[in-house]
């Protein structure tokens, strides 16, 4: 695989899981690479394990925070010159429901999910537009993006979300020499199901209660049995190369996608048919 070769990347949510093996197998393909994430000690830890220093940077930086992301796509551009491949990657789960979810907890999931990715697409795609090197702009969804069980709200709405704006923003550049793809993982090894412990409701103090919820432990034991991040950083590496949009790694998950298209297209029909009713 050639195409990443010397290019430059920009990567959030790179300290630990996806991020981490997304960054380490950009540098193994022979890409530069700007690894962003709010968690400094983390961060630092994961760029020397990576070990390459003349191809990665390190940045602190808050996906949630418009600001801090157009800072760090600046740090980029100085430190690398033209960025090709936008990440946009960190995202936190938020279980719970409804009912009995924060409010602020909401916002919280929506800014990170959902506002970082648009702030990462506003502060490269134009600059990405002006150099005409081509790119590609990857965000993270999940397959929580595609159908939605009873636990995490939030967490759903937000990866919908992802994957409807990502769907928009391909249809907008179509033609263009900057790609999108959408990643729509189910259960890669990583910290994501420990990501509420530190959540807004709990106004910063350490809080244990998320591992409380009916869904922790579950979702817990699926990430740690679930498929290694660096296999899923190849897979998504291939499919950045091969141009393709949506990035599934669940041969289980055809089923619930199956699944949705058939109520949707049955309640569809419905309503046509009750339409003939109604003058
Ligand atoms: N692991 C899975 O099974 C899975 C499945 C579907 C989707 N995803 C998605 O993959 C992405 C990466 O998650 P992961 O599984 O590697 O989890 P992870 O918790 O191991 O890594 C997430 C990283 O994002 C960082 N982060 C959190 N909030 C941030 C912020 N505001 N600004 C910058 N960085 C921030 C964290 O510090 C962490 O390093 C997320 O968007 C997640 O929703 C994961």
């Amino acid at each position: 695989m050639t195409d990443f070769e010397n290019k430059t990347a920009f990567v959030t949510g790179a300290a630990s899981g996806i991020g981490l093996a997304l960054s380490q197998a950009l540098v193994a393909h022979g890409a530069k690479v700007m690894m962003a994430d709010i968690d400094a000690e983390n961060l630092a830890e994961a760029a020397s394990k990576i070990g390459a220093p003349d191809k990665v940077e390190t940045i602190i930086c808050n996906a949630a925070e418009q600001a801090s992301v157009e800072a760090a796509a600046k740090a980029t551009r100085d430190r690398f010159g033209s960025v090709h491949f936008v990440f946009n990657n960190a995202g936190v789960s938020l279980a719970g429901r409804s009912g009995n979810i924060a409010i602020k907890d909401w916002q919280w999931i929506v800014d990170i999910n959902l506002l970082g990715v648009v702030y990462g697409v506003e502060a490269f795609l134009p600059a990405m537009q002006a150099h005409g090197e081509g790119g590609h702009i990857i965000n993270t969804a999940s397959m929580a993006g595609h159908f939605a069980t009873g636990y995490m709200p939030p967490y759903h709405a937000t990866k919908f979300a992802v994957v409807g704006y990502s769907e928009a923003l391909a249809m907008e550049l179509k033609g263009s020499d900057i790609g999108v793809s959408v990643l729509c993982p189910t259960w890669v090894k990583s910290k994501i199901y420990d990501a509420a412990v530190g959540r807004p409701s709990v106004d910063g103090k350490p809080d244990e209660s998320s591992k409380t919820n009916p869904v922790y432990e579950s979702t817990k034991a699926l990430v740690d049995n679930g498929m290694s991040a660096e296999r899923f950083a190849e897979l998504v590496l291939i499919s950045v190369a091969k141009k393709r949009f949506y990035v599934f790694n669940d041969p289980e998950a055809r089923g619930a996608i199956d699944m949705r298209r058939d109520l949707i297209l049955a309640d569809y029909d419905a309503c046509l048919d009750d339409l003939k009713d109604i003058t």
